[in-house]
């Protein structure tokens, strides 16, 4: 018995480690690839039974050699087929492209999953010939140096298991007689030795240009298991291919309405908070995400109206207020410009971006109050609450500390003790604080509206049940399980200042509840840019609205409970949301965005890097936290960026127009079209459709690779149509290469029309250099001629740049936390700046978030502390198991120990006075202006908080 294999090929190994199991000889020739013998088909390695007889599977020869046992035969032929069909073709597509596709990381998942159960494949306690199989088959990825180490980290269980097994002396014996060296190159000996032909093709084409092999080139050159066209479907793309045209949107409308009989669609962004930057993940989790979207039912011609805007009152916005020593008006004013410019930056095309602050919120929040009011859905209790006298305010639980009820831990907050972690009310505090003055605050009894949600179950319910099918499956689950739980009374009113007032007498100094009035803001919005803001959101049979409304997760019970109820107890038939799309978190590199610490890239950062918005776009689309969360990590967006963008798609799209350019004139040459490029169009037009059937969905990640497969196509159906060579050739050849790039032409415009949602400005110029209005097609999967012959093209030039190495690593140094950057800040700036800085230039430094102040950091990670706080206790009362809340208490853990670290840092002197003369101004200012005491004391309050601090600042550095 012989094994007859070309160097390397790592599929011998299975037969020499069964044979050594089985305890047969066999002797082993080691041949070259094109060994004559082995030609018809080429496939190596082959077992020679004696000389008559071959086996040319390598798995029938394993078990030739070393049967299984008959009662294992079903479990051992499984593993058979799923080494032979699954994992050793997916393995040699990988080769020369990337290892951590999909398929290859589903597959190993397979085996970890098995291999976490068991010991080995089939049965817990022996080893199968399928063991080696698969061993064999692994082999080259766990054996690899540079890429091992991934799959070693996410599957453990396979490489225990793998390790296990390479230690046995019978597979240490095989590798010993036959050394296939290590790695990743295995695959390509297995590869060339003729196994899968798609590969060989390509490498014989590539050294012979000959044009006849297209055919069978062009389709299984594309890679993997692409499905073979049609005869109904190449009929169908030759039919629209020569007859039909593209469709043109119809003219731009202002205001857009919803239109009977046509499909409407609003869109709408959580309102993001106007007390902070936004961060990336922030940004993709609601208005980009909404941008991506209604630019595509825009682009399918429906009436879209995209609206959102800021969101505005609520205790944190007077917390940031008194960190800034702003008023509320002055944050909200500041903080609406700096979320503004950022979304232009980010090209988000809101139809409207508005705020909540303002007379048409305040009119429609009462009004919705009052008829909810009146319909009996409210009810009003009387709730014990501190009041800080010397600060004339009630005090929100984040405003007191206290000796704890529980543990007489004395520096409890009002909402949670740190000692012992219990929740508690600010009012059961021992010794209760108000943390602006320090003084003793009184209890007093407040009356408070609630919203009667029990009232509304039923109808929430079914409602729920109805529609749920079209949202995102995490807005389901969170949804179903506030149901599950019952809906109980929520207080919709506050003792705050910042807010819209509840219009009843003996209320007048309350306000309504932040998110009472929040998602009326999508309402009053719409009022805002038009006055028929009602056919938006009032139910109207003719004239149906498809509500879809883009957040993050943590929005969802608001959106899904909160606001639906108000709609239900407001009587009126409104349009309620239908999609409800709700994103996970995004991290930043391995730990979370922290504006405190920070850590991560923040709106205004962005622009600073010099990468193009529309990357940006590009790449927190490709990774989308849609269904778990997931990670920004620069050198995956460098890596994204530089092969997806400029070796794929930038790639294609530049070859073809400077090869018209070059060889044409920059004419698009006549088309005369053969099979093949009929057989490549079909394959667009299932991306296409691939394409509007996952937007359709709200799927916006898988759109963006839909896209990529539509390039890889072109650039496949280039390299292996080569029109290089045909352009020098015959009279023919010349026109056959003209019809190849005139081909390539219109799948760039086609490639335009796809891209728009993600990349607006790329598409701008890249419809420039094809020298096209920048209207685009309707959106359709039919694929038609969009570009002439005859049409001149502008001047291509490249349009992606290459993210180097050395700007990644930059990068990741700049954002990796509050500590390095500013101290590199801090160094350049002493050296550069005089003290006098412009107060343009002081804005400007708050807006670009440089060097915060120790105080500001404070602040900022207590309220931060406070979210996730709240989020925890959402959590659990929502029902949520330990391990899906533990981690999140790890994180608040994690804080407060910085919190702790921080507040033991003594702020420096230089810090403190600038707060101070800063803080002087605002009080003397306030004073000017003639508002009460009530309102300048809380700032004179901190002024003298910030003196003592001085003081001490200043004996600590003579100590
Ligand atoms: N401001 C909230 C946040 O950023 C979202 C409000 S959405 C709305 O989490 F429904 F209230 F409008
Ligand atoms: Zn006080």
């Amino acid at each position: 018995m012989k094994l007859f294999t070309n160097l390397g090929n790592s599929s011998s190994l299975k037969v020499l480690i069964a044979a050594k199991f089985a305890g047969k000889n066999v002797d082993l020739e080691v041949v070259k690839v094109d060994d004559e013998r082995f030609q018809k088909p080429r496939r190596l390695p082959v077992f020679e039974v004696d000389t008559h007889e071959h086996i040319f599977s390598t798995n029938a020869t394993c078990n030739f050699l070393l049967p299984c046992k008959p009662e294992l035969s079903a479990d051992v032929n499984f593993w058979f087929d799923w080494e032979a069909v699954q994992l050793q073709p997916t393995l040699v597509r990988c080769i020369g492209s990337k290892f951590d596709n999909q398929q290859l990381m589903k597959l190993f998942s397979v085996l970890d999953g098995i291999l976490e159960k068991q010991s080995y494949l089939v049965k817990d306690n022996s080893l199968t010939v399928c063991d080696i199989s698969v061993w064999s088959t692994v082999y080259p990825v766990l054996t690899d140096a540079k890429i091992s180490g991934s799959f070693i980290s996410k599957y453990k269980n396979v490489n225990d298991w793998f390790q296990r097994l390479m230690e046995l002396p019978h597979f240490k014996d095989a590798l010993s007689v036959f050394n296939v060296g290590e790695g990743v190159s295995c695959l390509q000996s297995i590869a060339s030795a003729g196994w899968f032909p798609s590969i060989t093709v390509q490498e014989v084409s590539e050294k012979s240009p000959t044009h006849q092999s297209s055919a069978t080139s062009l389709t299984s050159d594309v890679s993997g298991n692409i499905k073979p066209a049609t005869d109904a479907e190449l009929k169908e793309v030759k039919e629209s291919w020569n007859r039909n045209v593209p469709i043109k949107p119809k003219p731009a409308v202002s205001p857009v309405l919803p239109v009977a009989g046509e499909r409407n669609v609003l869109v709408t962004s959580a309102l993001p908070y106007v007390n902070n930057v936004p961060h990336l993940g922030n940004i993709i989790g609601c208005v980009l995400s909404a941008d991506v979207f209604a630019r595509y039912c825009r682009l399918r011609n429906w009436n879209t109206l995209y609206i959102s805007g800021t969101d505005e009152y609520g205790t944190a916005t007077e917390t940031k207020a008194l960190e800034e020593g702003l008023t509320p008006k002055q944050i909200c004013d500041k903080y609406y410009e700096i979320h503004k410019a950022i979304y232009e930056w980010f090209n988000i095309q809101f139809d409207h971006f508005g705020r909540t602050t303002t007379p048409q919120q305040t009119e429609l929040v009462q009004e919705f109050f009052n008829v909810i009011h009146k319909n009996g859905y409210t009810s009003t209790q009387k709730v014990e609450q501190l009041l800080c006298e010397n600060c004339d305010r009630f005090l929100a639980d984040r405003f007191v500390e206290g000796t704890c009820p529980k543990c007489s831990y004395d520096d409890a907050r009002g909402d949670q003790c740190d000692g012992c972690g219990h929740l508690i009310n600010a009012t059961e505090l021992i010794k209760p604080k108000c943390k602006v003055c320090q003084s003793t605050p009184v209890i007093r009894m407040s009356e408070h509206f609630f919203i009667e949600l029990p009232k509304v179950e039923k109808e929430v319910e079914s409602w729920f049940s109805e529609i749920c099918e079209g949202w995102s499956y995490n807005a389901q689950v969170i949804c179903k399980s506030w149901l599950k739980e019952g809906l109980k009374s929520r207080c919709i009113t506050r003792d705050l200042k910042w807010g819209i007032p509840v219009p009843l007498p003996g209320f007048e100094q309350k306000v309504f509840y932040v998110w009472f009035d929040a998602p009326i803001g999508y309402l009053s919005m719409t009022k805002c840019y038009t006055d028929n803001w009602r056919s938006w959101w009032e139910y109207d049979e003719q004239k149906q609205v498809n509500l879809y409304q883009f957040m993050a997760k943590d929005n969802v019970p608001f959106h899904s409970i909160m606001f639906p109820s108000s709609l239900i107890a407001a009587g009126k038939k409104y349009n309620m949301v239908k999609h409800l799309m709700a994103t996970e978190y995004l991290n930043y590199e391995d730990g979370k965005f922290s504006k405190s610490r920070g850590i991560g890239v923040f709106g205004t950062d962005a622009k600073e890097t010099g990468i193009p918005s529309d990357v940006f776009r590009f790449y927190l689309l490709f990774v989308r936290p849609e269904s778990q969360d997931s990670s920004f990590s620069w050198i995956d967006l460098a890596t994204k960026n530089n092969s997806e963008l400029l070796n794929n798609l930038g790639n294609f799209i530049n070859r073809a127009l400077v090869f018209v350019e070059k060889f044409f004139d920059s004419i698009v040459p006549e088309m005369k079209m053969t099979q093949d490029d009929y057989t490549l169009l079909v394959y667009i037009k299932r991306e296409v459709s691939e394409y509007m059937n996952s937007l359709d969905r709200g799927k916006l990640r898988d759109g963006i690779r839909h896209i990529l497969s539509v390039s890889r196509h072109g650039n496949q159906y280039m390299q292996s149509t080569k029109p290089w060579f045909l352009v020098k050739g015959s009279q023919e050849d010349k026109e056959r290469a003209g019809t190849i790039v005139g081909l390539c032409c219109n799948i760039s415009c086609l490639l335009t029309i796809m891209l728009k949602p993600y990349m607006p400005q790329t598409v701008e110029i890249i419809r420039q250099q094809l020298n096209l209005a920048s209207e685009l097609y309707v959106l359709t999967n039919d694929i038609t001629m969009f570009i002439k012959p005859g049409h001149k093209i502008g001047k291509p030039v490249p349009l992606f740049t290459k993210i180097e190495q050395s700007l990644v690593d930059d990068l990741k140094k700049r954002f990796a936390g509050k500590q390095q950057e500013s101290d590199a800040k801090n160094n350049k700036g002493s050296k550069s700046k005089s003290k006098n800085t412009t107060s343009s230039q002081k804005k400007q430094s708050t807006v670009l978030n440089v060097v915060p102040s120790n105080d500001l950091c404070i602040a900022k990670l207590e309220e931060a502390i406070a979210k996730q706080g709240n989020l925890i206790r959402e959590m659990k009362a929502s029902g949520q198991t330990k391990s899906e809340w533990q981690p999140h208490v790890n994180v608040l853990l994690d804080m407060k120990k910085q919190l702790e670290e921080m507040k033991a840092s003594v702020p420096s002197v230089s810090e403190l006075e600038d707060k101070i003369a800063k803080q002087g101004d605002i009080v003397r200012q306030l004073k000017a202006s003639g508002v009460p005491r009530s309102e300048w004391q809380p700032q004179v309050n901190i002024l003298l908080n910030l003196k003592k601090q001085l003081v001490d600042a200043q004996q600590a550095k003579y100590d």
